[in-house]
């Protein structure tokens, strides 16, 4: 019954789950490549893989399938200016970025974690694919650096809950 279910409704309450903010790197013909990722999301332990779904009309995502290696750069809540410097045209969006090659892929500068991937499989999903890959690097900052969360079309930072009592 997936007729019965309109897009714009789709969206609205998907906007309700919130998500992650990462920026998925990768050099492609020697020029770096990105693209802002909310499905970003952890798949197995062991073995170590992770994956992010991208819709299949995306320029950005069918350079990064090229790409041996995939750098995940998981935004902090200072961090909003990274996320929409790489929602410009995708030739500008490292202008300005501070940015280093590692491990094969670009890596941003200030970020609350980052992860290097390999492609394992991509996978079918409707007007996506899903991005299955290894998990080949992980870092994270000795002093946490908070993310910046997406909800609601919107993004917002984390806060404490207040005291129960
Ligand atoms: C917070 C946020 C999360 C996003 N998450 C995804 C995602 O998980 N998958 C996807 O395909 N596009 C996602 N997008 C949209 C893509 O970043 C955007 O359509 C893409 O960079 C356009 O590049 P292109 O012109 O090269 O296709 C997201 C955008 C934002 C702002």
């Amino acid at each position: 019954m997936t007729d019965a279910i309109d897009p714009k409704f789709f969206r609205r309450v998907m906007g309700q789950v919130p998500t992650t903010v990462t920026v998925v790197t990768a050099m492609v013909d020697d020029e770096p490549q990105a693209m802002v990722i909310g499905s970003f999301v952890s798949v197995s332990l062991e073995p170590p893989l992770a994956g992010f779904f991208c819709t299949t009309g995306s320029y950005s995502w069918q350079q990064l399938k090229q790409a041996d290696v995939l750098g995940v750069n998981v935004l902090g809540a200072d961090q909003i200016d990274v996320s929409n410097a790489c929602m410009r045209e995708p030739a500008e969006r490292f202008d300005g970025l501070d940015w280093s090659i590692d491990g094969g892929a670009p890596r941003i500068a200030g970020t609350t974690a980052w992860i290097t991937l390999t492609p394992n499989q991509v996978i079918d999903a409707g007007d996506h694919e899903f991005a299955l890959c290894n998990v080949t690097g992980m870092e994270v900052p000795d002093e946490a650096n908070e993310p910046v969360i997406f909800y609601g079309g919107a993004y917002r930072e984390l806060a404490p809950l207040p005291d129960a009592d």
